[in-house]
């Protein structure tokens, strides 16, 4: 894992927009696999803003993204649908029909896992992704792959933790409403793109951030196992970075 601290979250928006913009310039139809959380807010700002003054053309992109509550329709207003369309979507030229976004509900609920297979397939047919970002839970969660005694490697139904669930009822009413399970590529699908970028900002990552570069390859952290790429970027903010 190569890492760049950067001073602040601004200057780690621009160094994850300037690798994804790097990766279309060299791929214009590239898979990008994209994630949700606060984290990568100021990334798909600077990614609009540098589309807005044409530098940069999504128009042949295609995305897939790494997790979706399970039990919210896309059009609720918590679902990372919703989050995507409204961060980053709405505001540059991907074609609808390109992105590809878990389904958090399903007309036949008892057919998930053909429908994570389904989804798993559909990367590939894509040609795979070449470009991953992703953020960390303060647990050391990917995606919704949380610390278990043993981790999934294909896209699944995951029972969410309690940290986890604490974490997120911030974008909530109440923690009563987050829902309880999500859909999530497992850690083999996200070790399958071609490059991966993790981000974490701010001094309540610095805690993990620590663990993950002073701890081995553990299912307690599995943001661990990114250690088993060869093309893996972490940029974190100096507070984040703090503990290292
Ligand atoms: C969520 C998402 C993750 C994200 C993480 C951190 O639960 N499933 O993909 O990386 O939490 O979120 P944040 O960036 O808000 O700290």
């Amino acid at each position: 894992m190569q890492l760049y601290m950067v001073e602040d979250a601004e200057n780690l928006a621009k160094k994850a927009a300037d690798v994804i913009q790097e990766i279309i310039k060299e791929k214009p139809s590239a898979v990008l696999g994209l994630a949700t959380g606060s984290t990568p807010i100021a990334t798909y700002q600077e990614l609009i803003r540098r589309f807005q003054a044409g530098e940069i053309d999504f128009s042949q992109v295609t995305t897939f993204n790494l997790d979706e509550y399970f039990g919210l329709e896309p059009k609720h207003p918590q679902s990372y649908h919703t989050f995507m369309h409204n961060h980053l979507f709405n505001y540059i030229n991907v074609a609808e029909e390109n992105i590809h976004i878990p389904l958090g509900v399903h007309k036949d609920l008892g057919d998930v896992e053909g429908y994570c297979k389904t989804f798993e397939h559909f990367i590939s047919y894509c040609g795979g992704i070449d470009l991953q970002l992703l953020g960390i839970g303060n647990n050391g969660h990917i995606g919704f792959n949380e610390p278990a005694e043993q981790l999934q490697a294909k896209t699944h139904l995951v029972r969410l933790s309690e940290k986890t669930l604490e974490a997120n009822a911030r974008f909530f009413s109440k923690k009563e409403e987050v829902p309880q399970y999500a859909i999530t590529m497992g850690i083999q699908t996200i070790l399958s793109a071609k490059k991966i970028v993790l981000l974490a900002q701010g001094v309540e990552k610095a805690e993990i951030i620590q663990k993950l570069f002073q701890t081995g390859i553990t299912t307690d952290i599995p943001a661990s196992f990114l250690k088993l790429h060869p093309d893996v970027i972490v940029i974190v903010d100096q507070a984040a970075g703090s503990l290292l």
